[in-house]
């Protein structure tokens, strides 16, 4: 069954914020590289490839359902941060916010009783949750170290073992 308007229309919109998220990540890693916290930039360019495969994950599915992908601009992002405490509430902030537009998308999708697109967005409302603890988790460790520029730079060391495994496949 061919995607219905309104649900192809609020995925493409999605894609578009899945991809500004990808961007915004970027950023935020170019941010922390230059800051030499190299295991912060290694982590939030983790994101940046994870979001990107959120977005492709939407591409694959409008594609399966024979809709049709309309491609955006991709709006400015943020380029510098007070701290890289302020990056990781920043990004707390973001997920909730992606969150909730993940539920919008849902009640689209129920509102045309679009079974598949409701279960695929399952997929979506879990990976949130599991978005949202992991930057949580990291503010407050962050909130821990405080000043503490050596507790900082060991904590950098950690975030350096995180690696992208693509989880959409
Ligand atoms: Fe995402
Ligand atoms: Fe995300």
């Amino acid at each position: 069954m061919k995607i219905s308007p309104s649900v192809q229309d609020v995925l493409n919109k999605q894609i578009n914020a899945e991809f500004w998220s990808a961007y915004m990540y970027l950023a935020m890693a170019n941010w922390c590289e230059e800051q030499g916290l190299r295991g912060f930039a290694n982590w939030l360019r983790v994101q940046y490839h994870e979001e990107n495969s959120h977005a492709l994950k939407f591409v694959n599915y409008i594609h399966e359902r024979q809709g049709e992908v309309k491609l955006q601009p991709i709006e400015a992002v943020p380029l510098t941060w007070k701290s890289v405490l302020e990056v990781m509430e920043k990004t707390y902030e973001h997920e909730c916010k992606v969150t909730e537009m993940i539920y919008n998308c849902v009640n689209v999708a129920e509102a045309e009783k679009d079974r598949a697109t409701v279960n695929l967005l399952q997929w979506y409302v879990d990976e949130q949750v599991e978005e949202e603890a992991n930057a949580d988790e990291i503010v407050t460790n962050l909130r821990f170290i405080g000043e503490s520029k050596g507790a900082l730079m060991q904590y950098d060391h950690v975030l350096k073992g995180r690696s992208f495994k693509d989880e959409t496949k």
